[in-house]
């Protein structure tokens, strides 16, 4: 029985055991990751509680209780009562316990394996890209400098004042360039990783951005105390989370709010690796959205839907998560926008 219950704990599919009113008896840890809530809070409520609006899988239940027949349902997708969507492989299989039936039901979520595959591709499209970017960078740098320099001896040896109007444009936007530049090839330093605390970061953002925004946008916390420290570079994450919270803030528009969000994942996939702690860190808005035109390119560098924007902010953010061993990923509609980063909190622990 002790083997059992370990193993059930350590499945990555959801496990529920429910009565024959569909109450929930049993659940498993992934259940609890899976609808975010404990154990405690739910056992003995109706799996209705946990599925609303799925009114067709509740009829198949009761159908399978009354006949005693199992189902298996591939691709299910069902609403949760936080409003997420999931993808999910449903086996749901009558037992009979003495005189009544109980039911088994196995979740697997197929959105985190269409996920690694899609996350897998982009990353390796990103890493083609920076490189591509990084070494277009670099070759406008050099010449930058020349053009920069040949300005200011002109500048010198020009007869009349007038004229040096002309080269201290040259000059300027030289360095705008060159700014611009900097920006594309990124922090290209090593991490320097130290015991960090997301809920420092968080509060070292919120207080830039609130010191840089009308005052109809609230900024909100909604962290898990309980999380404990990880190996990060926290000053990396401050620049990647801002650049995230200062889109969300410009969005908005002059009114709204931006949540900071923090919790724990076990047993959670980054790419191949799987990892025992995972931070999820989120910044959501209530803002427009993002465009529709811009969502599957958001992250790549230059893609921007503001006039004034460069269109870097994220790829960098991108780019600091995923040297992090971590992903970023987002979810938008109109009035809710939410940025995911996943950080592993623990190194070589699969
Ligand atoms: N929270 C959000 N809500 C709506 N749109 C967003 C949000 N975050 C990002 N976007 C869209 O994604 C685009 C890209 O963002 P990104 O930060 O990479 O560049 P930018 O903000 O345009 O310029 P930069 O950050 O370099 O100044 C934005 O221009 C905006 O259109
Ligand atoms: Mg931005």
């Amino acid at each position: 029985m002790n083997d059992c219950r370990h193993i059930l704990e350590n499945l990555s599919a959801t496990v529920m055991v429910l009565d024959s009113s569909l109450r929930l008896l049993s659940i498993n840890p992934a259940g609890e990751m899976l609808f975010e809530v404990s154990a405690r809070q739910i056992l003995g409520q109706p799996i209705t509680d946990l599925l609303p609006h799925n009114a067709a899988l509740i009829q198949q239940l009761n159908e399978a209780l009354r006949s005693g027949h199992p189902f298996t349902e591939h691709g299910l997708r069902a609403s949760l009562a936080d409003g997420r969507d999931i993808t999910v492989d449903c086996a749901a299989t009558p037992l009979a316990v003495g005189v009544t039936t109980e039911m088994l039901i196995e979740l697997t979520p197929v959105d985190r394996l269409l996920r690694i595959a899609r996350e897998e591709k982009m990353l390796d499209q990103h890493a083609t890209s920076r490189a591509l970017i990084r070494g277009l960078a670099h070759e406008i740098k050099n010449p930058l400098g020349g053009l920069r320099g040949a300005a200011q001896l002109l500048e010198r040896k020009l007869p009349n004042n007038e004229l040096a109007e002309y080269t201290r444009i040259i000059i300027r936007e030289a360095d705008r360039l060159r700014g611009l530049v900097d920006r594309m090839i990124g922090p290209n330093v090593p991490l320097n990783k130290r015991p960090t605390n997301i809920h420092q970061v968080f509060e070292h953002v919120r207080s830039l951005i609130l010191a840089e925004i009308p005052e109809g946008i609230s900024v909100r916390r909604d962290y898990d105390p309980s999380l404990p420290e990880f190996l990060g570079d926290s000053d990396q994450l401050i620049q990647a989370i801002l650049n995230i919270a200062r889109n969300a803030a410009q969005a908005l528009d002059g009114k709204g709010a931006v949540w900071l969000r923090s919790r724990v994942e076990r047993k959670f996939t980054i790419g191949q690796n799987r990892h025992r702690l995972t931070l999820r860190a989120e910044i959501e808005d209530n803002g427009p959205g993002v465009p529709d035109e811009l969502k599957e390119h958001i992250f790549y560098p230059m893609i921007t839907g503001r006039a004034e924007g460069t269109g870097l902010g994220l790829s960098i953010a991108q780019d600091i998560i995923h040297q992090h061993g971590g992903m970023i990923e987002c979810v938008s509609r109109p009035l809710q926008t939410i940025f995911r980063i996943y950080l592993p909190m623990e190194v070589g622990n699969g």
